[in-house]
């Protein structure tokens, strides 16, 4: 009775049960690959709440001390402040060692939710029109969480993580022109600088997740003005959204995905060591650990900088370092193309139609062949970047690895690329002739059109109406459809 007074003296003064009414009926697509943006929604949940447990005792500064907490390898020792207090929050605070693994596993759930949610928008052309704009905010989140992911492993100053931000610095000096001052103006002067570990901090506990917390409201803000693609199947059109209501059966599945989430990080936490500093030591600049890899997101730019020949130009007084080309132009070239890609595929199809219905990867073999390159390619520089691993695990010198990942980036992913797009095509053959097969499989193939039609849940209950703008019908073709052409 309380609850439903207090509801109806907001609502008088609000008038916002008009809106949650809609709000809470809205109807979302059942698809499983369209959870993994609820993944990355959650992880960062959990990435900000165990960061601020982890900020009630982190000190971000460099300044010696004398070691005294109850790891007794240092007991006595010089070290950080930064360090020292890693330490401490791994073995005196209470949870520490938990919460911090609990972090770092979040950190690398998030970043590769974000990487299968982008491959899903790419490989279905979720991203064409009117969605491109959501694309670039989704491409602009990927750079963020790699960045915060980076300041974040390079605070703790211990001897890997020193050896992270110290190649960060050589590749900030490798720019020509500018590189010296960008380095010394970002670190604060000449590395191992005393400003870097405080700047690092306030980036990212501050800066970097507000752009991210931003960017990830206006993200889901415009997910859910433009409403969710969906899948071609029986009932699907242009212009209608089948699924559930958002209240209660989407609400209630997704909640539990929160709770499994983080029963899966609390686990991972407090069960699988990741990052164990104490293990490397505190950063000493005359000393590497080995072996030494980043986390997995930015594993790909340690292999191209592993593999890439070392190529140096010099011309009119300037040097174009070695580390230029494989660590600052090969990721702007990759970051460039997917900025670009909707663009450039609009202008090669000359498709600018609306597109609320997805394609299936067989539909597209040209763009899907182009992914699946891109993926080898990124995938083995993965790889190379752990060229030492490899060779001890084979018995090999590094120099045979080195150049035997030299010759897979430039070979496999070409033949992935052809050997998808063939599958692609032949798929799409055999599907189409199977579906010729059917009686009435031409006619089947052509929905009717359902412009302005009843969204409808999968109760069958109608709700609002599909403001979706006109589109063709499913099998239409499209000015140009498709880039095999
Ligand atoms: C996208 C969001 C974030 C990512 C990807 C991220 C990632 C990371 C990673 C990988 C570490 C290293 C953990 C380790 O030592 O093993 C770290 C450390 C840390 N993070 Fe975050 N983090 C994020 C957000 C936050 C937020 C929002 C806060 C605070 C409000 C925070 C506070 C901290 C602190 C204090 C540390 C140092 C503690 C330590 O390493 O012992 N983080 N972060």
């Amino acid at each position: 009775m309380i609850t439903r007074r207090l509801f109806r003296w907001f609502d008088d003064r609000l008038g916002a049960a008009s809106f949650a009414r809609s709000a809470l009926n809205k109807v979302f697509p059942d698809n499983w690959t369209f959870m993994f943006v609820e993944i990355a929604m959650y992880c960062f949940l959990i990435l900000i709440l165990t960061g601020i447990y982890l900020t009630f005792f982190f000190v971000p500064s460099s300044h010696p001390i004398i070691y005294t907490g109850s790891y007794a390898p240092f007991r006595g020792l010089p070290v950080s402040e930064a360090y020292g207090s890693a330490l401490r929050i791994s073995f005196d605070v209470r949870a520490g060692l938990v919460m911090r693994q609990m972090h770092h596993w979040a950190a690398n759930v998030f970043l590769a939710a974000i990487v299968v949610h982008l491959a899903r928008v790419f490989f279905t052309g979720a991203f064409r029109k009117p969605r491109e704009i959501n694309w670039l905010i989704g491409v602009t989140l990927l750079l963020l969480a790699m960045a915060n992911g980076f300041t974040g492993y390079s605070l703790p100053d211990d001897l890997l993580s020193g050896t992270g931000l110290r190649i960060f610095y050589s590749l900030t000096l490798s720019i020509p022109f500018v590189g010296t001052w960008l380095a010394f103006l970002f670190f604060g002067g000449e590395f191992p600088s005393h400003d870097i570990l405080s700047r690092l901090f306030v980036l990212h506990v501050l800066i970097v997740p507000a752009l991210l917390l931003g960017l990830f409201s206006v993200h889901l803000a415009l997910i859910w003005h433009q409403k969710h693609t969906q899948f071609p199947t029986a009932g699907r059109t242009e212009t209608n959204v089948v699924g559930s209501r958002f209240w209660p059966s989407y609400a209630m599945r997704s909640i539990g995905l929160l709770f499994a989430i983080a029963a899966v990080l609390g686990v991972l936490g407090g069960l699988a060591q990741i990052n164990p500093v104490w293990l490397y030591g505190p950063f000493n600049a005359s000393a590497v650990t080995s072996p030494a890899q980043p986390d997995w997101y930015l594993g790909w730019l340690e292999g191209a900088l592993r593999i890439f020949p070392p190529w140096e130009i010099r011309a009119f007084g300037h040097t174009l370092a070695e580390p230029f080309f494989p660590a600052i132009v090969m990721p702007s070239i990759t970051f460039g193309v997917l900025y670009a890609w909707p663009f450039l595929e609009q202008a090669v199809t000359k498709d600018r139609a609306h597109h609320n219905l997805l394609d299936r990867p067989h539909d597209r073999p040209v763009r899907t062949a182009i992914g699946a390159t891109a993926l080898a390619f990124y995938g083995l520089l993965l790889l190379a970047g752990s060229n030492d691993v490899a060779a001890r695990i084979f018995h090999l010198p590094v120099s045979a690895v080195t150049r035997g990942f030299q010759i897979l980036v430039l070979v496999v992913p070409l033949l992935v690329g052809f050997v998808v797009h063939r599958l692609m095509r032949g798929y799409a053959r055999s599907r189409a002739e199977r579906f010729m097969e059917v009686p009435f499989g031409a006619f089947l193939g052509r929905p009717v059109e359902a412009r302005g039609k009843a969204v409808t849940a999968t109760d069958g209950r109608p709700t609002a109406t599909a403001s979706a703008p006109p589109a063709p019908a499913l099998g239409d073709p499209a000015p140009g459809d498709g880039l095999e052409e």
